[in-house]
């Protein structure tokens, strides 16, 4: 019988556990695209193959939330490229309003676009004063700066593009970054969450991507450097975390910056989202709280089902914008900050992240006394939105909401 395979990719080559959460060790994808074969020779038992449908079934399911804020055009119009029709794009700006309006420009190039795209795309304003009042009208104010605004930060953006998947009643989420240079990893990412998805034994997994090589240009070549310098030392101290829980040393964790990861619903909507850019890092940190058996929670239910962490090695190179130096200081002392803060960080991984602290030269966690949890405030799981209203008070409200491809 002819057969058609999408991907082709190992099972985990082994679990930790922390109460009801397992976290995969990493996963190679082997064939992207393992073409049409006339069945196969051999039936590895350690790979899974995926076929287009099993694909294509978990994609129309998606909705992939793509955060943007003063990118390059072409690197949006790129990225909206590569990922596969049957999902749902939701773009969420922060791009300014003024002098230039590059949030009119991006949604200007979207809607050139949908007359080639076959796509239904979504896209708003983070900062639409709707948004502002809506939610200070149903009581989500955990999202709101003090004037009554959506806050900056990309975490807040993610909660909105998430809050319109909700609306839209997809299964999963995946989020994208908007500054990659390379489509065909986008669309590589998009598969990468379905495989995921397809492999998960619980309605309540996370899809994290783990890159390849994620090139840089020294001496005038390039070089593919396999981590960047905030993502190992972010993931060292999150394997810390879990190493000082367990008594057992590990290296599982390897990717806690990842901008690319994915969460099926039941999931998304229990989650606490940290602000900014210590919300991939967090993830982490507030399912290892939730469901790691360690401090009581509400999440018994969703305990015996149990929550999975697959992190997926991608075949393409990751290439995204520089964005400098003082931009990764910012991003480390947030993922440190994060970890520290939380309830169940082990006193002497909480005194060795200050002490890594007051290496970062313009971190102002050098102070002992910072509070973290005050500088990257929570914000509520979705749950507690009521949906209609929200979906009502959008639709009618909000006026950098628009839609292309046919969605209501
Ligand atoms: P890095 O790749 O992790 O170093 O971080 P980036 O600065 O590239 O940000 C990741 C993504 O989030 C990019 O697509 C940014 O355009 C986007 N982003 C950054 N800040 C915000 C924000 O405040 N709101 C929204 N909606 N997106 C943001
Ligand atoms: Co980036």
């Amino acid at each position: 019988m002819a057969s058609t395979v999408d991907v082709k990719l190992d099972f985990p080559r082994y679990t930790e556990r922390l109460g009801a959460a397992s976290i995969h060790a990493v996963q190679r994808i082997y064939e992207l695209d393992s073409g049409k074969s006339k069945g196969f020779l051999s039936s590895h038992q350690t790979i899974k193959k995926f076929d287009y449908d099993e694909i294509s079934n978990i994609l129309h399911e998606m909705a992939i939330v793509v955060p943007v804020k003063e990118e390059k055009l072409k690197l949006l119009e790129g990225v909206l490229s590569g990922i596969p029709n049957e999902c749902l794009v939701i773009i969420v700006s922060n791009s300014p309003r003024g002098p230039v309006d590059r949030f009119a420009m991006e949604a200007e190039t979207v809607r050139q676009l949908d007359r080639f795209m076959d796509k239904r795309i979504a896209i708003i304003h983070q900062r639409d004063p709707a948004l502002g009042e809506l939610f200070k009208k149903i009581g989500y104010t955990s999202i709101l700066d003090s004037s009554g605004s959506v806050r900056n930060g990309k975490a807040e953006g993610m909660v909105i593009g998430l809050l319109l998947a909700k609306m839209y009643d997809k299964d999963y989420v995946g989020f994208i970054d908007s500054d990659n240079y390379v489509p065909g990893a986008v669309n590589e990412y998009v598969k990468i969450f379905a495989a995921g998805f397809g492999m998960a034994s619980t309605p309540y997994t996370n899809v994290r991507v783990s890159w390849v090589f994620k090139p840089k240009v020294r001496n005038n070549s390039l070089q593919f450097s396999k981590w960047g310098r905030v993502s190992e030392i972010t993931n060292r101290n999150l394997n810390a975390l879990l190493a000082g829980i367990t008594g057992f040393e590990t290296e599982v964790i390897k990717t806690g910056n990842s901008g690319e990861h994915a969460l099926s619903m039941p999931l998304a909507e229990c989650l606490h989202f940290s602000s900014g850019y210590s919300v991939e890092p967090y993830e982490i940190v507030d399912i290892f709280e939730k469901f790691g058996g360690l401090i009581p929670t509400n999440f018994t239910r969703m305990g015996e089902k149990g929550v999975e962490i697959f992190q997926i090695e991608t075949r393409n190179p990751h290439f995204h914008e520089d964005k400098g130096k003082s931009h990764l200081n910012h991003m480390l002392e947030a993922s440190l900050g994060i970890i520290a803060a939380s309830k169940i960080c082990p006193d002497d991984l909480r005194e060795s992240i200050q002490a890594q602290m007051a290496q970062i030269s313009d971190s102002a966690g050098s102070g002992k006394n910072t509070d973290w949890r005050k500088r990257y405030p929570l914000i509520e799981p979705v749950c507690s939105v009521p949906m209609a209203e929200f979906a009502k008070g959008v639709r009618e409200k909000a006026e950098t909401f628009f839609r292309h491809g046919g969605l209501k």
